[in-house]
């Protein structure tokens, strides 16, 4: 069995033929999904989900390109939801210095205070990263987010970076780009952490696998994701989906 620990079928490309895709999911073999919240609409979208579906999870928190939009009331209410048994993580969150709605500042604050919560309601928290290792590491440090971990999520670093959270405590999750022919980052990743510190990931609807390349990604093909994982590692597929499930129900602490 699959845990696709990043989707996003709260996302507005399901409206149409969520139940389609959720069926296919089961099909494949994707018996666990987390489905992440990053703003007001898409984690009471996140929450609904997992309302209908005992095999749906959320993940709640607010994405750094909209960190200018946050209010403290938003954090109180990220805060509460963090009791409800069927939210396991904070995030995600984290930096983007690749769009600039929101000041590099303003990130900073509410990654910080998103971290701080996490501490508070001890759940790990997920991690976006986009063009900012150095001050998200740094910041992860100075939190001492460790004490929570998590997850980096669709890690596009070096395998040295990916170390250097993996001994922050934190998991390494790959999605769609290891199975492109041109990702040279990902694949290295994939076989230099060991596989009891990967998870495995969509991030649908984006970043769908190769052949699905620039079409809408969806959980199902997760699949493609750990078929690659296991080719890079020499091992088998049935491997890399238990042991990657494994690692994210003991993060997560889903029994
Ligand atoms: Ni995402």
């Amino acid at each position: 069995m699959f845990f696709d620990t990043h989707a996003h079928l709260n996302a507005e490309q399901y409206n149409d033929d969520l139940r389609e895709v959720i069926d296919r999911a089961l099909e494949e073999g994707v018996s666990r999904i987390v489905v992440v919240g990053f703003d007001r609409l898409t984690i009471e979208k996140a929450m609904e989900l997992t309302e209908q579906y005992d095999f749906i999870y959320a993940s709640v928190g607010w994405h750094p390109v909209d960190a200018i939009d946050m209010t403290d009331e938003d954090l109180r209410w990220i805060e509460e939801l963090a009791s409800h048994p069927k939210v396991v993580a904070l995030g995600e969150m984290g930096l983007d210095y690749y769009w600039d709605k929101s000041p590099k500042e303003i990130q900073k604050e509410v990654f910080r205070k998103q971290i701080q919560l996490a501490k508070k309601v001890k759940l790990p928290i997920i991690i976006h990263n986009r063009d900012a290792t150095a001050d998200i590491v740094a910041i992860l440090k100075e939190e001492g987010a460790a004490e929570v971990g998590g997850i980096m999520h669709c890690f596009s670093g070096s395998p040295e970076t990916a170390k250097e959270c993996v001994d922050m405590n934190f998991y390494i999750s790959l999605g769609g780009p290891v199975t492109f022919k041109n990702a040279k980052k990902p694949k290295e990743v994939a076989e230099a952490i060991p596989l009891d510190r990967l998870l495995i990931e969509t991030d649908c609807p984006y970043l769908a696998p190769h052949p699905y390349r620039g079409k809408r990604n969806e959980p199902s093909y997760v699949k493609l994701v750990a078929e690659q994982i296991a080719e890079i590692k020499g091992v088998s597929v049935e491997e890399v989906a238990e042991m990657t499930t494994a690692n994210a129900k003991k993060l997560f602490g889903i029994i």
